[in-house]
Formats: structure tokens, C-alpha cells, sequence
């Protein structure tokens, strides 16, 4: 099974200004449907609580902090498992990822905002595979890495 990070970042990585941001700068949500229809999707609490609505066709977790990462995707039962995020959550994961999808939009968010991960303790290898058009004017695209 693909567990695919999805996230879009900024120029200097972060993801969000604070935990209870409602991400309206993001420029990949038709790419962000497209790609997790019919899938598995799991977000963190916090992510969650930032949505409008329920994602709909996607079997959607949520994670909480006694629930252990391996033991969900042990469930998952579609082809491709995407973590949506937060850092937290994309953190927690990022010993079972085996791809990045990451959209780069242009802005710089300060250095107290949310970076991609809240914690990492290993780094991570990636070999580049795709460059996804999102918004070619404004120099936004999606860059998919396979992690090594
Ligand atoms: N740019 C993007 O692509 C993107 C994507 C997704 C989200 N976001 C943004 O990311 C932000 C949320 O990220 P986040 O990292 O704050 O949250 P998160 O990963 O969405 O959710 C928080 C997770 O951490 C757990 N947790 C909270 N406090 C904890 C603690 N003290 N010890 C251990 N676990 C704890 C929560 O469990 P409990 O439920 O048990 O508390 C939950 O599983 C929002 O602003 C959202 O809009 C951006």
C-alpha cells in the first residue's frame, strides 16, 4: 500500500500560521480531490476541526494521540492511505511513508508558524518522480517524491 503525505507548504516549509488555521491559501484542493477520491485519508484532530465539511467519497480517520499509527494503516483497506496532515499527524507517520506530494505556493510564513513536521528523528531520502501543474502562472505545482 502507497502512504502518501500530502501537503501544501510554503517557500520555507511551513504549513500553517497555528494549529486552528482554516487553510484558505492553498491552491491543490481539485488536485487534493482528485488524487484522495475513493481512498483512505487520515488527518489529526486538529485538522479535523478546521474543515467545513466531511470529506466526502474517502474513508476518513481520525487520529487521536492514544491511537498507534501502525495499527491504522493495519485497517486500511484501499489502494493508497493519504495523511493529510497536521504536522503532529504527519509526524507520527513519517516512519511508514512511502511517498511526498508536496504543493510549494509562494509565500513565507515566520518562523513561530506550523512546520511540515512538529518532530522528526530521522531524515528521510527522497528520489523525485512527477511535477503536477496547479497553477503554472503563479509557479505552483505539486512535486511528488518516493521516499527511499
Ligand atoms: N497546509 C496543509 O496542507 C495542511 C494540511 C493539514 C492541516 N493543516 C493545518 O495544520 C494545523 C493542525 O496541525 P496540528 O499539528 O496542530 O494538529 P493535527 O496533527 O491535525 O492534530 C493533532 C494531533 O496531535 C494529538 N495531540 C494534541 N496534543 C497532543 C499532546 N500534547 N501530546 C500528544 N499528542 C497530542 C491529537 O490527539 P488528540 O485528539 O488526542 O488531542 C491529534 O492526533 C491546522 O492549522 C491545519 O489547518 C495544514
Amino acid at each position: 500500500m502507497d502512504v502518501i503525505l500530502t501537503a501544501a507548504i510554503t517557500a520555507n516549509g511551513m504549513i500553517a500560521h497555528h494549529a486552528e488555521e482554516v487553510i484558505q491559501w492553498s491552491e491543490d484542493l481539485h488536485l487534493f480531490r482528485e488524487q484522495t477520491m475513493g481512498q483512505t485519508v487520515v488527518m489529526g484532530s486538529n485538522t479535523e476541526n478546521t474543515l467545513a465539511a466531511e470529506l466526502e467519497g474517502r474513508e476518513t480517520v481520525v487520529m487521536h494521540r492514544d491511537m498507534d499509527p501502525s495499527r491504522v494503516l493495519g485497517q486500511v483497506k484501499t489502494e493508497k492511505c493519504f495523511i493529510v496532515g497536521g504536522a503532529r499527524t504527519y509526524s507520527r507517520f513519517a516512519p511508514f511513508l512511502t511517498h511526498l506530494f508536496l504543493t510549494v505556493h509562494p509565500q513565507v510564513f515566520s518562523s513561530n508558524s506550523l512546520p511540515l513536521f512538529s518532530h522528526l528523528d530521522n531524515d528521510m531520502r527522497l528520489e523525485f518522480k512527477r511535477l503536477v501543474d496547479v497553477n503554472s502562472e503563479r509557479g505552483i505545482y505539486q512535486l511528488q517524491y518516493k521516499v527511499l
